[in-house]
């Protein structure tokens, strides 16, 4: 499903990754930890194609960076879902709008986009919230908006970036579950943290980074 194979990326003379190889299957729920400044954040970047690699190869989804065209970026994405800790929602549109978005860039008919934006909220428990804007939510609920929103399109692929950094330990507990409900729906899962509460007992496995390099690649 994602093969890392070599890759190095480097801002101006900062090695942020540095020769760093392995494969994650179909399915799985893997934690990306280290800590700050250890390339969490660079890694999840490369997958989504915000960035590129300078050395080495990625591939994602029968998609592989040596040979993918510019043009081809935004049906990669269709597969990757994204949700980071300072999540952004359009503070003019309604909580359902925010996540038919995702469906209708991509023309999918209204009647369909109602059906899976509502099967989304309900994943959340947001169904009651769906004709409120943003700043009527609080932060944990607009959170969940945001995942929501990073999955109604169904991606086959989840990156999850620091999601319940600005959240506290209830919060941060429901959106972990909610975690695991769409991991068991098989979607592949990716998760970068630093805290490690959030992955301990989980028997997930766990890639540690420091400085750039995999320190440790196994189940917790
Ligand atoms: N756009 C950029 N330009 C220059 N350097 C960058 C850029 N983005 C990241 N870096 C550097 O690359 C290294 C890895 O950064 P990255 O954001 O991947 O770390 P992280 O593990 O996500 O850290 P944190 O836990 O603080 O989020 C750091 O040294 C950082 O300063
Ligand atoms: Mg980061």
């Amino acid at each position: 499903m994602i093969h890392f194979k070599n890759v190095t990326k480097i801002y101006d003379n900062i090695t942020a990754l540095r020769n760093i190889s392995f494969s994650i299957e179909k399915g799985e729920y893997v934690f990306v930890t280290g800590p700050s400044g250890a390339g969490k954040s660079t890694l999840l970047k490369l997958i989504y194609l915000a960035e590129k690699p300078d050395e080495g190869i990625i591939s994602i989804a029968g998609y592989s960076t040596d040979t993918l065209k510019d043009r081809a970026i935004p049906y990669l994405r269709r597969n990757i879902g994204v949700v980071f800790q300072d999540f952004k929602l359009l503070e003019n549109k309604n909580v359902y709008d925010n996540i038919a978005i995702a469906l209708r860039i991509r023309g999918v008919g209204e009647r369909e986009i109602r059906e899976r934006v509502h099967e989304a909220l309900k994943l959340v428990n947001l169904r009651h919230k769906a004709d409120s804007l943003p700043s009527a939510l609080s932060g944990g609920e607009q959170q969940r908006v945001t995942i929501a929103r990073a999955i109604v399109g169904e991606p086959t692929v989840l990156l999850a970036d620091e999601p319940t950094g600005n959240l506290d330990a209830d919060n941060a507990a429901g959106i972990m579950k909610i975690f695991r409900e769409i991991n068991a729906r098989g979607t592949t899962i990716l998760f970068a943290t630093h805290n490690r509460d959030l992955y301990k007992n989980t028997g997930c496995r766990v890639i540690k980074l420091d400085s750039g390099n995999i320190v440790y690649d196994d189940l917790e």
